[in-house]
């Protein structure tokens, strides 16, 4: 038997890092997805193949010694395992540019949950993200939950790390990504921003109430479908990113020669390199990609469904 499941990226349209510290954010799953497909075998080995490699590994291996770039999958599939005598193929297909801020571990841990625990039995998405989520922490400790519950649920949705909350709107936007290709850490970057907060503590907590109310005012934007005005507190956002010192001089001339023809953009995750975000509509798409020609760019939508399984 295959099990296949898939899981979209996403972009945070509001609150990177401040989330970090029991701040909201606003998520965006997009429409690019990642695929894992996986099947019993009956050698006791766990083989993973993607993008990044092929590695087979004996399933009995401590999670310690497994590469780290295939270390939340292993995990996986390792604890799905206990429960028999078989090992398993695992094989990853993405469409999302990995290690720029869109997601793609976590959409990675979201989709394998869901394909490998499908060989055993019905998970539901609360049961999934757990698993992704743990997954995940093998790799980034620090993790918020943020990412992988954008990538199970999908939608644009208010999160904290107490809960969610859909965003019910008809979205009448899209979201142009534009890559740095400055491949970052999230996890090194965080870990900066946190010296930031130590060195600079009062800043850091006027930057929080700042970003907390900017945030609802977003919601409120977003909930009117008011382009002009959510895409200008995207780049209020944007100065509060830079304060902190997660963006830099590529990532501010991405965003100069999207800010002019867009209704607003920013950083999108961790910073440091990785991908901004464009907010538009009809009118001013075909602008925007121009503007941002010279880089690798592409539109995308947002994702209503979050993790899904496909019948093989
Ligand atoms: C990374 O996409 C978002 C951060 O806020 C880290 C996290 O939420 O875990 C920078």
């Amino acid at each position: 038997m295959i099990s296949v499941a898939s899981a979209p990226a996403k972009v945070i349209l509001f609150g990177e890092h401040f989330i970090v510290y029991g701040g909201k954010a606003i998520l965006c799953a997009i429409d690019k997805r990642i695929t894992v497909e996986s099947e019993l075998v009956d050698s006791a080995t766990i083989k993973i193949e993607s993008d990044l490699g092929t590695v087979t590994i004996s399933k009995n291996e401590s999670i310690k010694n497994v590469d780290s770039k295939f270390r939340p999958v292993f995990f996986i599939a390792q604890k799905i395992l206990q429960q028999s005598n078989l090992g398993i193929r695992i094989s990853i297909k993405s469409e999302i540019p990995s290690g720029v801020g869109l997601g793609s571990s976590s959409a990675c841990c979201v989709a394998a949950a869901r394909s490998i625990s499908g060989l055993f039995k019905k998970t539901s998405k609360e049961e999934i993200l757990k698993l992704a989520l743990e997954a995940e922490k093998t790799v980034f400790e620090n993790a918020s939950g943020a990412d992988t519950t954008s990538c199970t649920y999908g939608g644009i949705m208010e999160y904290t790390k107490n809960g969610t909350k859909n965003i019910d709107v008809i979205p009448n936007f899209y979201l142009v990504i534009a890559n740095s290709k400055i491949i970052h850490s999230t996890s090194d970057v965080v870990l900066r921003v946190k010296q930031f907060k130590e060195t600079h503590a009062e800043e850091f907590s006027l930057l929080c109430i700042n970003e907390a109310s900017l945030i609802e005012e977003a919601i409120n934007s977003l909930n009117r479908n008011d382009l002009k005005k959510l895409g200008e507190k995207m780049l209020v956002n944007q100065t509060y990113l830079h304060k902190i010192g997660v963006s830099n001089e590529s990532l501010d001339a991405m965003i100069d020669s999207a800010k002019s023809v867009s209704y607003g953009a920013k950083i999108t995750g961790a910073g440091d390199g990785g991908c901004i975000v464009a907010l538009v509509d009809d009118s001013n798409l075909r602008a925007t990609l121009d503007a941002l020609s010279k880089y690798e760019c592409f539109s995308t939508k947002i994702d209503s469904i979050g993790v899904k399984e496909i019948t093989p």
